[in-house]
């Protein structure tokens, strides 16, 4: 739906059973796969957010510190890994290390741009403070 019909496709299919998170966009601010959630499966009144429409103060210091830090490599995963980070941000102002692992472990970068995520992550938390 997302891509093919509303042509936003900042929001990758990846996998197609929500494993490696490329599809990952908001619902009510909660990082969510959307390549196995169904039209029918979203609540009436929930917002949705795909990285085209990521404007707030998290999302768009996650973007900034991932262009100042050059995160991406292929770029295939970056939207969903964004997506994540913001939320994260938004729900823990300043992560550690090992809260950054365990909310974006569901998140996988097969050009391994970890150590640049996790950089990005903590200069985004820098820059809100
Ligand atoms: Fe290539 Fe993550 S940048 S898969």
């Amino acid at each position: 739906m997302l891509r093919d019909h509303l042509q936003l496709v900042g929001t990758k299919y990846g996998c197609g059973m929500a494993l490696c998170g490329a599809c990952t966009v908001l619902l009510d601010g909660v990082a969510t796969r959307s390549c196995t959630l169904p039209i029918s499966g979203v609540k009436p009144g929930v917002e949705i957010t795909t990285i085209e429409g990521l404007k707030s103060k998290e999302g768009k210091a996650v973007q900034a510190a991932w262009e100042r830090l050059d995160v991406p490599q292929c770029g295939y995963c970056q939207s969903g890994q964004v997506m994540s980070a913001s939320a994260l941000l938004a729900k823990i102002k300043r992560p550690s290390d090992a809260d950054i692992d365990a909310s974006m472990a569901g998140n996988v970068c097969r050009c391994a741009t970890y150590v640049r995520i996790r950089a990005a992550i903590h200069e985004a938390a820098r820059t809100l403070a």
